[in-house]
């Protein structure tokens, strides 16, 4: 069976002692949740830190929320993923829309941060997603069947296998307006049938494939009715314990 997880994405947000805190507060509510993956995407300084506290409990790892694209060197402000393996940070979110809009990062970009993090043992959460304009004009399809070809059809079976995607629609990002559960399944869905066609169906069937965009308590149980939604990537809600914790449950109850 695909692994369950729930991602929280803290973007730029939190003090030290706050991370800490909420890391804390998470890892005590979420004691007994065998068969689904917790995931804390922090900044880069927090990272350390919160994978020595959460040594204390199997289901939680930790993720970046970018690495570099190059293996090392003169990168004044950069983060290689050599690094992030280093101090044992398993997962590495990729391509994120605030990435591709305000960074100005490509699909070919990605598909270098792809490499750097897979040499490193480093598994990318690959984001991908049409902006509100793009869905509008029907190209919704089309814009994320490249973004895959083009940052990921490029990796091997095995390298695909240790990917997680996160399909998330630019229009309901931070937006409070979540993707209906229709539109999330039938993406996800074509999400796994384009991987089937390039690859197999088998490791199509393997791959988790997380929904983003305004996921909250309210509507998260009814996006983990979705056959090919295995979990979401939650931005806002997961800097808030209570919600964040009632997301995981949403999950619990499926399994
Ligand atoms: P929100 O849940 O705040 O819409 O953010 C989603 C997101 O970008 C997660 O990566």
């Amino acid at each position: 069976m695909r692994k369950k997880i729930i991602a929280g994405n803290w973007k730029m947000n939190l003090t030290f002692a706050e991370a800490m805190a909420l890391a804390d507060n998470l890892l005590d509510e979420n004691k007994n949740i065998d068969d689904v993956e917790v995931v804390l995407a922090s900044p880069f300084i927090f990272l350390h830190p919160l994978i020595n506290r959460i040594q204390s409990n199997p289901n939680f790892s930790i993720a970046a929320q970018n690495c570099s694209d190059k293996i090392k060197g003169a990168f004044t402000g950069e983060i290689a993923a050599s690094m992030l393996a280093s101090i044992g940070v398993e997962h590495v979110i990729l391509g994120h829309s605030e990435r591709r809009q305000l960074y100005g990062e490509t699909n070919s970009m990605i598909a270098a941060k792809v490499d750097r993090a897979l040499e490193n043992g480093v598994f990318p959460i690959f984001c991908c997603g049409e902006l509100l304009a793009e869905r509008n004009n029907n190209i919704h399809f089309n814009v994320v069947k490249k973004q895959l070809e083009e940052s990921l059809f490029h990796l091997t079976s095995n390298q695909i296998d240790e990917c997680i995607i996160a399909y998330e629609p630019v229009w309901a990002i931070g937006t409070g307006v979540t993707a209906s559960f229709e539109q999330a399944q039938e993406m996800h869905e074509f999400i796994r049938s384009t991987i089937s066609s390039k690859y197999s169906k088998s490791i199509a069937e393997e791959i988790s494939i997380l929904y983003g965009g305004s996921v909250t308590p309210a509507n998260a149980s009814e996006l983990f009715d979705g056959d090919d939604i295995d979990g979401a990537l939650v931005g806002g809600a997961s800097l808030k314990e209570k919600d964040f914790s009632d997301i995981i449950k949403a999950m619990l109850t499926k399994i």
